[in-house]
């Protein structure tokens, strides 16, 4: 961690964050701010996310990103993952191709999601 001071302003910059990755707590180090969450991802060995386009037209990438309201109800998102980048991430669920399927079975998250990518 390192302090910056702007004028009278500092602020504490920190070089992980911790987010949700398919129900587990991730922590991620070290990584630079322009890495997106695929690169990340398939860096990482989770290699069901491809890269198409890396331009956000295709969705090979796609991931579902849980957000919630202020009541605690959550929607799941469908995300390009070639265009988002990882410190968009700190603090958030998703849900990756690898977090779909246990076994062959989908559970709930993979109903979710699935109906997430369905939807216009
Ligand atoms: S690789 Fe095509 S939308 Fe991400």
């Amino acid at each position: 961690m390192s302090e910056i001071t702007v004028g009278s302003h500092s602020s504490a910059i920190t070089d992980w964050f911790e987010f949700k990755l398919n129900g587990e707590l991730v922590l991620v180090e070290g990584v630079p701010p322009t890495m997106t969450l695929l690169e990340w991802l398939r860096r990482t060995g989770r290699t069901g996310s491809k890269c198409g386009c890396a331009e956000g037209d295709c969705g090979a990438c796609t991931v579902a990103v849980l957000d919630r309201d202020t009541t605690g109800m959550g929607t799941y998102r469908a995300l390009n993952s070639c265009i988002a980048f990882m410190p968009m991430f700190a603090g958030r669920e998703v849900v990756s191709v690898e977090g779909l399927a246990r076994g062959d079975q989908l559970h709930r998250q993979a109903v979710l999601a699935r109906d997430v990518l369905r939807a216009p």
